[in-house]
């Protein structure tokens, strides 16, 4: 006779250093006690969206709405068992077009669970019409094109950030100096993290709603203390696919699995080494306003220029580099043709 399996160890995918389980996020025995330092993770939403497995296995995204916060806060109580005391949680999580009260709900889940809620980081997915969101204010409002992470902790008293390592160039060099000796200033709690593909796109792909790989990235640079993450909502993987690009050992559950798609998503993410598609606003002035100074042809702008010029041509310089546009004398006109802003 064989005996019942009693605790049946989870199926998984491992890739590099990111291990992958298929298996419900309300159960996380197969990792240790205090043992993540750090969890990113957007979890369903509650909007019917479709989220299915490779076998067609589908998940109910239209819970009562009791029963869905109740299963968040499973979630979450289980992540704080399995967290450090140092341990970080940025939390991703966007209001409906009719319901702008959701995530609030899902936030006070986590702090029900035992996180210590610190501050709320607005994610911006659209700038000034780049990055996309879905159409959906119709006459009766505006779209929503913003999104919360929350930022929660195990202890207030343990837990550390470093802003300035997701840090930005100054606007005004003549800074640099007065707060510390680099061109870099912390971010602040707005982040401008546009998608690259439309939802039709991502959705052609076989997933509904993975965050662009810019918000896993940002959360765990920010985090110097992080060796280890966890996403208990993987999704296609982009949490991993962060992590594998920064070289931290990463965990994700995902129960409804597109195995394929988790896998190109981590191996893809090898390549992204800066955050090219942060774009700020003031980026955009300095552009703008540089436009003015700087000719329509590809050539750079003829001397002799006075300081404030020069030293305004300095800043595009450092923002088209910092975009991820290399020689930008080059090429300016193109460069700013791909940016959409001539
Ligand atoms: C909003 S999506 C996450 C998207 C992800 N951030 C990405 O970039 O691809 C939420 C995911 O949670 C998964 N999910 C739902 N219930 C789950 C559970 N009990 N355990 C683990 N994953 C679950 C869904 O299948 C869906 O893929």
């Amino acid at each position: 006779m064989t005996l019942p399996e009693l605790n049946p160890q989870p199926s998984f995918m491992k890739i590099a250093e990111q291990t992958i389980y298929f298996s419900s996020s309300e159960n996380l025995e197969t990792i240790q006690e205090e043992f993540i330092d750090l969890i990113v993770t957007s979890p369903p939403y509650n909007r019917g969206k479709r989220y299915h497995s490779d076998s067609n296995q589908e998940y109910d995204d239209k819970k009562n709405e009791k029963e869905y916060l109740s299963f968040l806060k499973r979630v979450w109580k289980e992540c704080l068992r399995v967290a450090t005391d140092e341990a970080i949680f940025f939390l991703n999580i966007g209001d409906s077009a009719v319901d702008q009260g959701i995530s609030e709900k899902v936030v006070t889940t986590a702090v029900e669970a035992g996180w210590t809620r610190i501050q709320d980081i607005i994610w911006v997915k659209s700038i000034y019409g780049k990055g996309h969101y879905t159409p959906s204010g119709r006459n009766k409002r505006f779209n929503n094109v913003w999104e919360h992470i929350f930022l929660l902790v195990k202890n207030k008293k343990r837990y550390q950030l470093n802003p300035k390592a997701i840090g930005i160039p100054y606007a005004d060099k003549s800074n640099i100096g007065r707060y510390g000796e680099t061109d870099l200033r912390d971010p602040g709690n707005v982040w401008h993290i546009w998608y690259e593909k439309t939802t039709g796109n991502t959705i052609k792909k076989g997933h509904e709603a993975p965050f662009p790989i810019g918000v896993p990235y940002q959360c765990i640079k920010a985090v110097p203390t992080c060796r280890s993450v966890l996403d208990p909502f993987l999704g296609t993987g982009t949490t991993l696919a962060a992590a594998n690009a920064l070289n931290i050992k990463g965990f994700g559950y995902e129960l409804y699995p597109q195995k394929d798609l988790i896998k190109e998503t981590i191996l893809k993410g090898q390549d992204y080494s800066s955050p090219s598609t942060i774009l700020l606003p003031h980026y955009i002035q300095s552009i703008k306003t540089l436009l003015n100074i700087i000719s329509d042809t590809d050539t750079a702008i003829a001397p002799p220029l006075t300081k404030k010029k020069t030293l305004q041509y300095q800043i595009l310089l450092d923002t088209l580099e910092k975009l991820g546009l290399n020689s930008p004398s080059n090429s300016l006109t193109e460069d700013l043709k791909r940016l959409q802003l001539k």
